[in-house]
């Protein structure tokens, strides 16, 4: 695991999009994961800006490791949020998008995605793998849409799950945590105090830190990274 702390969250956005750059640099074929609610927002107003024009993002297929089961019309939707400020900024095919269908069943439509995924996807040991999976983190320490009082959907046998938002009640389809952690690299986006406590938590492996979904991301790959803003970073 790797953490990586910048002074802001503008400078977590130029340094990450700094970093897919080079990931995805050369490559013929990159599967990404995006995350969702409202850190990724600068994140992708930044790549758009810095790299618009030149990543070849005919090589890069978009999928969201979870959505809120809302149309795609709705402001909560992570496609929608994506599409605002960052596929409405580049050249990206529409074939390369894999949205979930925040208007369907979502029973139905968490076993159509994870049927996409087998067919879009390598899988490694029968799980999909993907190039890189994009995590942001809840004030509650959950990750996906995987919460603290359905963690044991971590460990669901099927590749995506139907979880529910313990404040709201909002359904949500997520990829569970065999997924995520079978991903080449996983990187974190966390910004802000009001998420501080739960890294330090989980940094520091403070006691309780493992009912936090967030503190089971560890990627066979060993590829795992951090990127904080200051009010977000674990104590030393
Ligand atoms: C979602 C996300 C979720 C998000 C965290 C942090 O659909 O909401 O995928 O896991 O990353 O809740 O959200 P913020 O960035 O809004 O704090």
């Amino acid at each position: 695991m790797e953490i990586r702390v910048f002074k802001d969250k503008q400078e977590v956005a130029k340094q990450f999009s700094a970093y897919f750059a080079e990931l995805t640099k050369g490559k013929e074929v990159f599967h990404v994961a995006l995350s969702g609610g409202s850190t990724p927002k600068i994140v992708f107003d930044e790549l758009a800006l810095a790299y618009g024009d030149t990543i070849d993002w005919s090589k890069i297929h978009f999928y969201w490791g979870d959505e809120r089961c809302v149309p795609p019309t709705d402001d909560q939707n992570n496609y929608k949020m994506t599409v605002e400020h960052l596929f409405s900024k580049i050249n990206v095919p529409e074939k390369n998008i894999h949205r979930i269908l925040g208007e369907s069943d979502p029973q139905r439509e968490a076993m159509r995605y994870a049927n996409l995924l087998e067919i879009y996807l390598d899988r490694e040991e029968g799980i999909p793998q993907f190039d890189l999976i994009i995590l942001g983190m809840g004030d509650d320490g959950h990750t996906a849409s995987i919460f603290p009082h359905e963690i044991q959907l971590w460990e669901a046998k099927d590749h995506c799950v139907v979880a529910t938002h313990p404040d709201s009640g909002q359904k949500r389809v997520s990829i569970n945590g065999k997924v995520i952690n079978m991903a080449k690299e996983v990187a974190f986006l966390v910004t802000g105090a009001t998420k501080a406590e739960k890294v330090d938590e989980i940094h520091n492996t403070r006691e309780g830190y493992k009912t936090y979904p967030a503190s089971l991301v560890h990627p066979k790959s060993g590829k795992l990274v951090w990127f904080l803003d200051e009010a977000a970073a674990p104590n030393p």
